[in-house]
């Protein structure tokens, strides 16, 4: 039975759910990959999918147990690298990596120590501009950035980052030509979908705070 209220299209079905005890709750947020810095002074780089921007704000959740956090209770600094949806087996690389050593039994079966995690996912570094980790060059968008709160979740088995972002590089074919608009037509984030990677479908509208002049045209023209 179709009962999508009206003004909504049909396909948008209201049906009645079913209760499930799903073990993870992963319900599609873009990857990055953070760099950050080593007690060595050599870098770290992990995939991670706990993560959303406020304002100049970036917000990140991390386990506990992982190097990327240990790095940043100690060493603010770091790089939000967004990879596109064909970087995937990259990530994927990463994921069964740890920069801790030795690996703490709370990691995931089968998690090895890895020092140089660049090489083992097959990325590059180039150097920042505002921080010391690097970026990671594949990347279409990076955001140097700085912890600037790190704390334990009320469970205390993750850390809340609260990090702010000082300098944005872009790929300028992601770019609006003479603008600081990233094309969202242009641009798909890698999108983590209950542990499966996705990148973004066609554009289906905009917000109606949309600054973007290449979005609006798109819409506005059919046929484009
Ligand atoms: C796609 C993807 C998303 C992930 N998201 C997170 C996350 O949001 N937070 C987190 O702590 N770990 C996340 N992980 C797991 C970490 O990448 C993994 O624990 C890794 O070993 C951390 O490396 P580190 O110990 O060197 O920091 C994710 C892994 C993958 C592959």
């Amino acid at each position: 039975m179709n009962i999508a209220p009206a003004g909504l299209p049909s396909a948008v079905a209201v049906t009645p759910h079913m209760v499930i005890k799903p073990s993870i709750l992963y319900f599609g947020t873009p990857v990055i990959l953070l760099s950050t810095e080593n007690e060595d002074g050599s870098f770290n780089l992990a995939p991670i999918s706990s993560a959303w921007a406020l304002g100049q704000t970036v917000v990140l959740g991390l386990g506990g147990d992982g190097q990327t956090a240990r790095n940043l209770a100690s060493r603010p600094d770091l790089v939000i690298n967004l990879p596109a949806p064909a970087l995937w087996p990259a990530v994927e690389r990463l994921a069964s990596l740890t920069g801790r050593n030795p690996v703490p039994p709370t990691k995931a079966k089968g998690c090895r120590f890895e020092p140089d995690k660049f090489t083992a996912a097959g990325l590059h570094s180039e150097p920042s501009q505002t921080v010391r980790p690097p970026r990671v060059a594949e990347c279409p968008l990076q955001l140097e950035a700085r912890a600037e709160r790190v704390r334990p979740d009320f469970s205390e088995e993750f850390l809340i980052v609260e990090a702010t972002v000082r300098k944005v590089h872009a790929d300028p074919r992601i770019v609006v030509p003479g603008t600081d608009h990233i094309d969202p037509a242009a641009w798909s984030p890698l999108i983590y979908n209950f542990r499966h990677y996705f990148g973004l479908g066609p554009e289906r509208g905009h917000s109606y705070r949309t600054q973007t002049p290449r979005t609006l045209e798109r819409i506005e023209t059919p046929g484009d």
